[in-house]
């Protein structure tokens, strides 16, 4: 995970790279460091988030016009200042940032313990450090090549930048499973895990391939694999803009995002949902629309949050386009030999698309002959663009850690992607098919509305801010929705939740059901709700305290339920899209109660580039 930004030009480098490690924060907090060169190397690194880093650089300001930054996401050594990055070796001579796992550090550190080398820390980055060094001393190459040399040496993957005194205009960066990016200025290169630390300065950004590296100096750079092949590399533009990565007066970026969504829903669908035409256009997926139509099995690869859209996508293919589904775990996927072939088609579903888990199914799959298609919001990602084919989400920057708008997003793709697929496989009538697109089109209306009145989510969040675990069913469409309502609030608040099919409450977890236990059913007009109310009267016999998500003319469920949130009415596929709008915000408000980091929730990060 981590964020990483370097900087080469006429800038204050110190400035460019705290403001950008600030836009990365979400990839990781537990410790953040720069490395300013100007002569001399200067090295300042702290545990705690990038502002603790910023008072330390207060009191001693590096001045310089090439420098490397980092926040970290501990996966080796605890994150103390000792293992906060830059890292360097016995000779002080380079420093090194770095996101992602050297896997085989263990060996190489008994290797150069051997050797004579001292390590200060326990992360595996200072391992490679050390590498590089022992490289350059024992095969007496220039640096770049001992860098190189090293890399040959690792297993695992690397995110890397590195400046070295001995070339002090020179910026080294490698790339291998872990994003990297340049952004091409006047005069001066940008680095960054993603592009919002560069967004300001230049829209021209060139995208690093797995192994490759980029040889950085104030006026131009040079792209080569790690093997030393010279590459060229095409320029591109970026579309995002700043004011999409600010808070625009919202107190969190998590707040900003569930209230973007009535927009990013419609952003999604624009140019491709047809409602006069009953037509729906994917121009991502058209050139591989055939095989789609035709496989035999769609599998959903994905994790967390878009897992749980890849569950709603599973009810809609099945339903839709009656073509068999399965959703997998990507990490359970990757690990298991798993049974797909060219007739299969692998669908992966990630907001960042550089999910370490969903891209190594990806490649598992494709590996086996599968087509594999993808579902990303971030544009130019590496899922993206290993892909065989996908359709972007377009919902913009999501800088919470906790997903909102990407899961409606993703689940806005799937409609329009299973609506297609009936279509074409002839298992949607064109009346069905009109249906669904004419209530598709008016979502973000109803996600609006329920925007707009949110007292009944306050006064529940106030009431249960500190209960110690919440329960959370449904059925069907909304059993996906349960899980990611569970899963939003364990996140940001702390809380112990679990999500679970309600009919499945009776084979166990109804023994938690007292009077001090919250319930949240989602119990909405659709054709499981008779069975939604005989779960409802289970909870209530047992005296829980039931929190329903329904529709305001169900007056049987909030008759029985002790409080309700209302969402308007919808068609039974499309209903998680309004329903888990109140869990979010019911999340939210619990952790703003609670006092907790809403946007960088501990533990976490935001992408999740390891596995
Ligand atoms: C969502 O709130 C989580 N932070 C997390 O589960 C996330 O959805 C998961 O890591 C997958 O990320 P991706 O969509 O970027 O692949
Ligand atoms: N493995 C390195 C560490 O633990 C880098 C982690 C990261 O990507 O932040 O320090």
């Amino acid at each position: 995970m981590c964020g990483i930004v370097g900087y080469i030009g006429h800038r204050n480098a110190v400035d460019v790279i705290l403001k950008g490690l600030k836009r990365l924060e979400y990839r990781g907090y537990d410790s953040a460091g720069v490395a300013i060169s100007n002569g001399k190397l200067t090295i300042q690194k702290c545990k705690g988030k990038v502002s603790q880093l910023e008072k330390l650089i207060k009191a001693n300001y590096p001045h310089g016009t090439m420098g490397i930054g980092h926040t970290r996401w501990a996966t080796h050594g605890e994150p103390n200042d000792v293992n906060a990055h830059p890292h360097q070796a016995g000779d002080y001579k380079f420093a090194i940032v770095h996101n992602g796992i050297i896997e085989n550090y263990d060996a190489l550190k008994k290797e150069l313990i051997q050797k004579g080398h001292f390590f200060e820390g326990e992360t595996d980055t200072e391992v490679l450090a050390h590498l590089i060094q022992e490289v350059k001393k024992v095969g007496l190459t220039d640096f770049e090549t001992a860098v190189q040399m090293a890399l040959n040496q690792v297993d695992g993957t690397y995110g890397l930048a590195i400046l070295n005194l001995d070339e002090p205009d020179k910026l080294i960066v490698a790339r291998k499973g872990s994003p990297l990016l340049l952004g091409i200025g006047d005069n001066e290169v940008f680095v960054a895990s993603d592009a919002s630390p560069i967004i300001e300065y230049t829209k021209k950004v060139v995208y690093l391939d797995d192994d490759e590296m980029a040889i950085i100096t104030p006026d131009g750079y040079q792209v080569k694999t790690i093997s030393n092949i010279e590459l060229s590399k095409e320029v591109h533009e970026l579309e995002m803009n700043i004011e999409q990565i600010e808070k625009g007066g919202f107190p969190h970026f998590m707040l900003k995002e569930i209230h973007e969504q009535a927009q990013t829903i419609s952003d999604c669908m624009r140019g491709r949902l047809m409602v006069d035409e009953n037509r729906i256009v994917l121009g991502g997926i058209s050139d591989v629309l055939d095989r789609i139509v035709n496989a035999k099995r769609l599998v959903i690869a994905a994790c967390g949050t878009s897992w749980h859209a890849g569950m709603v996508g599973e009810y809609m293919f099945e339903h839709m386009a009656k073509l068999p589904v399965e959703v997998e775990y990507a990490s359970e996927f990757r690990y298991r030999d798993p049974l797909i072939g060219p007739d299969d088609v692998l669908l992966v579903i990630s907001q960042s698309g550089e999910t370490a888990d969903t891209l190594a199914a990806l490649r598992e799959a494709k590996a086996k002959g599968a087509l594999v298609i993808g579902i990303c919001n971030v544009v130019g990602s590496t899922i993206a663009r290993e892909t065989d084919a996908g359709v972007y989400t377009h919902a913009g920057p999501e800088i919470g850690v906790a997903s909102t708008k990407a899961f409606t997003a993703q689940v806005t793709v799937l409609a329009m992607m299973a609506i297609l697929l009936g279509q074409k496989r002839g298992t949607l009538t064109k009346e069905c098919s009109r249906d669904i697109i004419k209530e598709l089109n008016t979502i973000p209306a109803k996600v609006a509305q329920i925007l707009e009145k949110l007292d009944d989510v306050d006064t529940i969040s106030r009431l249960f801010a500190y209960a110690s675990n919440f329960l959370y069913l449904g059925r069907s469409y909304n059993f996906p929705v349960a899980l990611e309502g569970a899963l939003k609030l364990k996140e940001i608040s702390y809380i112990h939740a679990e999500g679970y099919p309600a009919a499945e409450m009776k084979h166990g977890p109804i023994a938690l059901i007292d009077e001090h236990m919250p319930v949240v059913v989602i119990a909405v007009n659709d054709h499981t709700n008779e069975k939604m109310i005989s779960n409802i009267e289970e909870v209530r016999a047992r005296k829980g305290r039931l929190i329903a998500i329904t529709n305001e003319d169900n007056h049987d469920v909030r008759r029985l339920a002790e409080f309700s949130i209302t969402v308007p009415q919808t068609h039974d596929s499309l209903s998680p899209l309004l329903t888990v709008i109140p869990l979010q915000l019911l999340s939210y408000q619990i952790a703003v109660y609670r006092k907790c980091n809403v946007d960088q929730p501990r533990n976490l990060a935001k992408s999740v580039t390891v596995e």
